[in-house]
């Protein structure tokens, strides 16, 4: 390749991140619009070396096993929700990536955590990019946390961090707000673009390894849920952590989507307040709270969330069409799902629902992913069409299998126990593979069991 076309400009999409040699109005890869831009490929991953290449230095080979001098390989936030995300706290010489929609609470979640750390005598350094320290310290006066020793900077230049940061001794943590504002001199582009922001990252990431301080990054997030332009950044970073919230609600959701220190399936519920992010500790109670007891189309789900049960209600409601073709919607649970179990209702247990509407919520906005869901949910759709209130101290839980059979679950014993704890006298089953249930549940080996007994409690109740 010649030098002229090594230097040519190439054309990067800001979303994805793909490159292309000609500039288009819609990306190839992600099919996004107006999202090319010309950058120099003289810089960041696949472009060409800046200068001549010189002769390595000689790097030191070491074993699996430590010397057992090294400091403890993880540092606790103290915020016992944050740390469960993270699989213990932040792990030395690694770097997060903290994502979510503008104004969901990052920058409020990270200087908590970092004003608890520096609180328990750990060294903090937060630089912000987007504001000034005037608007830092009105929010940590608003936390209450001014008095924790966490070392401020409102700063965008790469190089000048960098040359700061290695001027003192090696803080605990770094935290980045955000990512996207940061420029480097090593990359041509403008400020903002994929390029910048994947130099930028490369470079503190390279930081991080070699002094071993634990880098977090914030990002901000699109409307559809990826990492707006640094979308690069999730695959360089060790764990990428999401923090979401619905509009209009208080609780807000910080959830592990990759982590090479830790479990994916975690979650650590928070709860927004005058006063900044307030753990909570029993998210069911929070998922209940709004429950209307005796409505129709209302059923607790006994989930998990990764190594945790939580209760949550499922909202159905079904109600006969005006259109040709019914509707089908469904918030926080899997569109797919909902039309397998409306298909097996139909197919196996004779419940009616072709004429109908169908809506399904999960309360308090939490996204659920498992299939054990499928039964709470057949229950919540089946009580909304028969007009028939389920009994309010039971619980559902158990996955459904296209032929109407229930399917057992994993982590039955903890289900039943949070709903125990929370009060529900009840719970509706998969059979137990062992002859003899648990006290309380009624299992139900088909799908029709469960119809036929919802039916048979509504015909009771209107004699
Ligand atoms: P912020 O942390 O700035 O969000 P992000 O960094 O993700 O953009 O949080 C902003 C929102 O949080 C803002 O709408 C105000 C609200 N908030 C509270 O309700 N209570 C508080 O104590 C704080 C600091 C913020
Ligand atoms: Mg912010």
């Amino acid at each position: 390749m010649g030098l002229k076309s090594a230097l040519r400009a190439q054309y990067v999409c800001q979303n994805c991140g793909a490159v292309s040699p000609r500039w288009q109005g819609r990306c190839e890869d992600c099919s996004e619009w107006n999202t090319l831009v010309a950058e120099t490929p003289s810089a960041g991953i696949g472009g060409a070396p800046q200068r001549a290449p010189r002769s390595g230095r000689i790097i030191t080979l070491a074993g699996l096993v430590g010397d057992g001098n090294e400091s403890p390989p993880r540092v606790r936030c103290g915020i016992a929700e944050f740390d469960r995300v993270t699989g213990g706290g932040f792990v030395r010489g690694s770097t997060l990536l903290v994502g979510g929609d503008p104004g969901i609470g990052k920058s409020t979640l990270l200087l908590q955590a970092a004003a608890a750390l520096a609180g328990a005598g750990r060294s903090v350094v937060y630089i912000s990019g987007e504001e000034a320290l005037a608007q830092i310290r009105l929010r940590a006066e608003r936390l209450e946390v001014t008095g924790a020793p966490v070392k401020l900077a409102a700063e965008t230049s790469v190089e000048d961090i960098l040359s700061t940061l290695a001027a003192g001794p090696v803080p605990h943590l770094v935290v980045i707000d955000s990512i996207q504002t940061l420029w480097t001199a090593a990359a041509d582009s403008a400020p903002g673009t994929v390029t910048q922001v994947r130099s930028s990252a490369q470079a503190l990431i390279r930081y991080a390894k070699q002094s071993g301080a634990a880098v977090v990054f914030v990002g901000h997030v699109t409307k559809d849920g990826q990492i707006a332009g640094p979308r690069v950044v999730e695959h360089m970073v060790d764990g990428v952590l999401y923090f979401e919230g619905e509009g209009g609600h208080r609780f807000r959701i910080l959830r592990a989507v990759k982590n090479r220190f830790g479990p994916t399936d975690e979650i650590g519920v928070f709860e927004m307040t005058g006063m900044g992010l307030r753990e909570v500790a029993n998210p069911s109670e929070l998922f209940l709270g709004e429950r209307s007891v005796s409505t129709p189309g209302s059923a607790v789900f006994a989930g998990m969330e990764g190594t945790r049960p939580v209760l949550v209600e499922l909202q159905a409601l079904v109600a006969p069409t005006a259109l040709g073709t019914p509707r089908r919607a469904v918030i926080g649970w899997d569109h797919n799902r909902l039309a397998m179990v409306l298909a097996v209702l139909e197919a196996h247990c004779g419940v009616r629902l072709g004429e109908c509407d169908v809506y399904l919520n999960v309360a308090g906005g939490l996204r659920i992913g498992e299939p054990a869901a499928d039964l709470a949910v057949a229950a919540a759709l089946v009580s909304s069409r028969l007009n028939a209130p389920l009994p309010p101290d039971t619980v559902y839980f158990g996955e459904i299998s296209l032929s109407g059979a229930v399917r057992a679950v994993a982590h039955g014993a903890s289900r039943l126990k949070e709903a125990q704890k929370l009060g529900f006298a009840r719970a509706v089953t998969p059979a137990a593979r062992e002859s003899g249930a648990a006290a309380g549940t009624d299992p139900v080996g088909q799908l029709a069991d469960l119809v036929a007994a919802i039916a048979a409690n509504a015909r009771s109740a209107d004699t």
